[in-house]
């Protein structure tokens, strides 16, 4: 499938709601910790399939706001995992030339997910051939929240001014600016929901909704995702 793909008309910025660990737990028989660990796997295909299309960005969203709501019991195997896989494949990472990031709230984060985040940022701050964008404790909400929080303060201080806000001011104030837009969103499971996920990120981004459970996803998946996105006439707004 892939020599269909046009490498020049590849999406710059791919954002994933990774969804459906629980489902396919119970499809397997298994407990939802397990849907969980079975889907770590998953984001190590899509990492490699990303580096080897070439893509820039990746966003992944592994931990929302609204997800404290879920049984004590599965938000710790998820911290524990999160931080078993960030051990586990930060040098393979880093000696591919992946540059590792992280926004959302962190510091709401249990101590043990903290320190391994900051480790993440440090082993991979040189690298450049794909960075990956890991949320966690991200809200979409409370992004634009704190955003507009910070251009309050500049504000306050008189070093910005109400008339010089734009669109452009305000984005740089967004927890990874660097990043940019969303060309590429991708949900797996089947559901037509955004979540809460990179609000301001996806005002013209394609959407692609696959069935595909999130344990089940792999390079093919996202080869087709891609080739989806391709055969889309992107307008903006305007006419063609
Ligand atoms: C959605 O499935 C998935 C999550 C809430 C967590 C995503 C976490 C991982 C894939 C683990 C590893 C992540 C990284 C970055 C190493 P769900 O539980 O909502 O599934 P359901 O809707 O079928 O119940």
């Amino acid at each position: 499938m892939e020599p269909q793909l046009d490498t020049q008309r590849l999406p710059r910025h791919i954002g994933i709601i990774m969804d459906g660990n629980g489902r396919w737990a119970a499809q397997h028989g298994k407990r939802r910790v397990q849907g969980h660990e079975a889907g770590a796997a998953s984001v190590r295909a899509v990492i490699k399939a990303c580096r080897e299309l070439g893509i820039e960005g990746l966003s992944l969203y592994a931990f929302s706001t609204e997800n404290w709501r879920r049984s004590k019991q599965e938000v710790n195997a998820l911290f524990r995992l999160l931080s078993k896989y960030m051990r586990k494949e930060i040098e393979e990472l880093a000696q591919n030339d992946v540059r590792v990031r992280f926004q959302g709230r962190l510091d709401g984060l249990p101590a043990q997910a903290r320190k391994d985040v900051e480790y993440c940022l440090e082993r991979t701050r040189g690298n450049k051939a794909l960075s990956v964008n890991v949320a966690l404790n991200y809200g979409g909400r409370q992004e634009i929240v704190d955003a507009a929080r910070q251009i309050a303060r500049e504000v306050k201080a008189g070093t910005l001014q109400p008339e010089e806000i734009s669109e452009d001011v305000f984005a740089r104030r967004l927890y990874l600016p660097e990043f940019g837009d969303l060309d590429l969103l991708i949900r797996t499971s089947g559901e037509l929901r955004v979540s809460n996920f990179m609000l301001w990120q996806i005002s013209y981004a394609e959407i692609v909704v696959t069935p595909v459970l999130w344990p089940d996803f792999r390079k093919e998946h996202l080869v087709e995702a891609i080739l989806e996105f391709q055969s889309r006439k992107r307008r903006y707004g305007g006419r063609p």
